[in-house]
Order: structure tokens, then sequence, then C-alpha cells
């Protein structure tokens, strides 16, 4: 069944407290949205829609960033749940097959749960509506069942008493088809103790109209939904513990892994071992049998089989390892490859670069790849030897199996094979420094007296 998503995003989110709109804020290195939409992803969806409200040009950049195919369509002003999803209307007019409504500050859905309402709609049910059990049902629209069927949902505000005492709450997560949920929709009022439109009436109309609507449940900890700063750091922790959990099963070693934090993308291979304080940012993939060393950062990298990292090494976006790579303590590297074996080992930058196979790199080694306006290309062919304290003016190209002396400076291209030598020539003065200092000892005992 194709599907299209539709992700609630147009919320202020008060009580964050913030500037920045609540799906905007970041969990495991990703905004809250894009979440909802990777758990959303299960379903292969051929449309997206997310409807954006307070923070609108925010959200539609952001959304944009992570998929240019992602329709965003604007709700002005938020006056429900069915109101919200009534903006994704005349986007999806022509689209047949499920639609299915996601909140986009809801994180944590299960892949498999998204499945499970799919197979539910298979099976035959119009309307189906994700449910869980909650430990304290508080302010949740409660479920209120007919034998297996659903009856209608009833805001917690419009319940009575026997009807708060129900335990079976609403998601917020329903999925339907397409056309059945906007015909649902238009008959939705808002004469309630909110006064706005809810999605949930929906159930009341279909079932009035002869259609089946059904539950599916979930464990209450997927529909945990963020409304705080405290409940984002609770949902981080929470993250972090899966990945954590999910990387060891995979066979990699965490030497601690309480200090490890990863990003929501993060992939590292087997036989991988991470020693203390690692940090992942988004887009990294380790493969298998790398080491990290303790108090690394990466970010938008990729580490080949076998590469050693660190400690204290930064990997920035555009970082690509080649397998058995060695990048040591304090060296910094961007958008540049270090190619099979090659050695990057102390105090040194390489950004916008190519490292050939084998070469060897020495310490506080720096590409001066950026003149104040552009970023320029610095080549090292494979197997060169660059001298301690090599300053490379990019764009320049230092040839295989060639060396630089230390302490040059490289404004031109090096010949493979060839030694650049640039720096001052040594001038050595015999009883220079003694005398030098006995003439200023001399100065400050006068001085004194
Ligand atoms: C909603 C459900 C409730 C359910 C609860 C689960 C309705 C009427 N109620 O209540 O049954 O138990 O979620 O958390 O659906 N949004 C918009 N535009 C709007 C209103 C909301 O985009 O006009 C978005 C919000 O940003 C949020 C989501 O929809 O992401 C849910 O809205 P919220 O106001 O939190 O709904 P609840 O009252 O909690
Ligand atoms: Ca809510």
């Amino acid at each position: 069944m194709p599907t299209a998503l539709i992700v609630l995003a147009a919320g202020q989110g008060t009580r964050m407290n913030s500037d920045l709109p609540k799906v905007l804020h970041e969990l495991g290195g990703a905004p809250l949205f894009a979440h909802a939409l990777s758990s959303g992803a299960a379903l292969a969806p051929e449309r997206t829609v997310l409807v954006a409200g307070h923070g609108a040009e925010a959200v539609t950049k952001a959304a944009k960033a992570l998929d240019d195919e992602i329709d965003v369509v604007l709700q002005e002003e938020q006056r429900g749940t069915g109101h919200a999803v009534d903006q994704a209307r005349d986007t999806l007019a022509d689209f047949q097959g499920d639609a299915v409504v996601l909140y986009g500050d809801t994180p944590f859905i299960r892949r498999e749960t998204l499945d499970a309402m799919a197979k539910a709609r298979a099976k035959g049910a119009d309307v189906v509506v994700l449910g869980f059990e909650a430990a304290d049902p508080g302010r949740y629209g409660r479920l209120v069942l007919d034998g297996n069927r659903l009856a209608r949902i009833v805001e917690f505000k419009d319940a009575d008493e026997a009807t708060r005492a129900i335990t079976l709450c609403n998601s917020g997560v329903i999925a339907a088809d397409t056309a059945t949920l906007f015909d649902l929709i238009a008959g939705v009022g808002n004469d309630n103790a909110s006064g706005e439109y809810y999605l949930t009436d929906i159930v009341d109309i279909a079932n009035a109209r002869g259609l089946t609507c059904s539950v599916v449940t979930c464990d209450e900890a997927e529909t945990l939904g963020i409304n705080t700063r405290a409940e984002l750091a609770a949902a981080e922790a929470q993250l972090q513990a899966d990945k954590r959990a999910e990387a060891m099963e995979n066979g990699v070693t965490l030497v601690a892994p309480d200090t490890v934090f990863f990003a929501a993308d993060t992939f590292v291979g087997g036989d991988t071992v991470i020693e203390p304080n690692v940090v992942f940012g988004p887009g990294v993939t380790v493969e298998n049998g790398a080491r990290i060393r303790a108090f690394s950062h990466l970010e938008g990298c990729h580490v080949s089989r076998g590469a050693v990292i660190g400690p204290y090494a930064r990997l920035r976006p555009g970082a690509e390892l080649a397998e058995g790579a060695k990048v040591g303590n304090f060296v910094e590297i961007k958008n540049a490859t270090i190619d099979t074996g090659a050695k990057v080992n102390h105090l040194t930058y390489i950004g916008d670069a190519f490292v050939g196979e084998g070469a060897n790199i020495g310490a506080g080694t720096i590409t001066c790849n950026y003149d104040g306006v552009f970023k320029h290309h610095t080549h090292i062919g494979a197997h060169a030897f660059i001298g301690s304290d090599t300053m490379l003016v990019a764009p320049v190209s230092v040839g295989d199996g060639a060396m630089t002396a230390t302490g040059t400076v490289v404004t031109q291209d090096v010949d493979p094979g060839a030694l650049a030598v640039g720096r001052a020539r040594q001038e050595n003065k015999p009883g220079f420094a003694t005398k030098f200092f006995e003439k200023l000892r001399t100065q400050k005992a006068q001085k004194k007296g």
C-alpha cells in the first residue's frame, strides 16, 4: 500500500521556553521532527507532508535540508490536530493510498509498531489508532472500546469521571486511507471544551458511517512526547542508552559505555573498540575492527577497517579514512582523504586535502587551505614524507615519494621523489649566548644597586 506521512509540527512548544521552534531542538544530533520521519521510513512513504506553524520558515529550511522531497504546508493558526491534518488536504488531493499521522515532537515510535498498524489496515480496519496503557493517564485522550473495536476517543477535558478512569490512551498516531481520512475530517466540528478541531473525532464519525476503527497498542515509552527541556534531556538519555546497547549487541566494545555519545544515525561495525569519552556527531560510519581512542570527536566522516583514531582526535565532515590509516593526538581532519595506511600522528591540521597511501605527515603540519575567501586543495602523494612543522600553502601538490624538510613553507608543487626545503639558513655565533647573558645580568645588578 503506498503511504503518505503527515507530520504535525505547528505547535509552539511554549514549555520549551525557547525562541527555537520545538521540533528543531536536537535529539541524538538531529532535529526532533527527523526522528518521526525516521520511524515513518518503515512504511517507505511515497509522500511526506510536514505541517508547520510556529517558526515555519526555520522548520521549512530544516525539512528541505533533510530531504528536498518533503512538502511543507503552513497551518497559520493552531486550531487543533484535525485542522492541522486538514492543511495537507490539497497537497495530497491526488494521492492514492494510506495516510499516517505522526507528531513531530514524538520521536520514539518504533518501526515495528507502524508495521503493525499497516497490518491492521490490511486486515480491513478503516481507521487504525495507536494506543498505549498509561501508567498515569493524566490528560491524554481516552480510547473507548466496544469489544475489539474502537468506539470513540474522548479528550480528557471532555471526559466524565467514568471515561477518565480508562487507562488505554491515544498516542496521536492514526492511519487510514487518505481520501477517507479527509472525508472524515470534513465532518469534524469544534464544539468541545477546547473549541478545537480534534482529529480524534474522526473515530466517532467513522463509526456512524459504518466504517470500522481498531486499536494497535505499543509500549508507553514509544509515545513519549517532548514538551520541556527536562523531557528532551530524558529522551536524549534514553536514546544514548539504546544506542550503546545496540552497539554492544552488534559486537562493538565500549570500554566505558556511559561516556560515549552517539548520534541517532551513528553506525559502528563489529570488533571496533571505542575508548572512554568519545563523541559522535551526525553522519559517522565506522567499519569493523577500528579503534577510536579516548576523547575523540567525530562528525560526518567515514573510518575504514583497522584505522586508529586519537586519543584527542577530531574528524570533521568529509574526513575519509582508508583502511589502516592512523590519526593521532590533537589532529584535525576536515574534507580530506587519508589513504590506506597513511599516518597523521601529532598536532596537525589537514583540510581540503588528499593524503596518499602510506604517506607520513610529521608533527605540526598544516595545510593552509583558506585564503580568507576561497578554500584550496592540497595533494600529498603516496609514500610522501612531510617533515615536522611543514606549512603547505594550498593549492599545492607534493608528488609520490617526495619529502619536505622540517619547517618548510611549501608554496610550489614538489615533483615525485624530490626534496623541498624552504627555510632560512642557520648561522651559529660562537660564544654569543654567554656574552649576551653576562651583559644582561650586569645591567640587572646595576639597577638594584
Ligand atoms: C493530542 C490528542 C490526544 C492524545 C495526545 C497524545 C487530539 C485532539 N488530542 O492531545 O488524544 O492523547 O495528543 O500526546 O488530537 N498540533 C499542530 N497544530 C494544531 C494542534 C496541534 O500542529 O493546531 C501538533 C502539536 O505541535 C503536537 C501535536 O500536534 O505535535 C499534538 O498536539 P497537542 O496540542 O500536544 O495535543 P494534545 O492536546 O496533547
Ligand atoms: Ca501533547
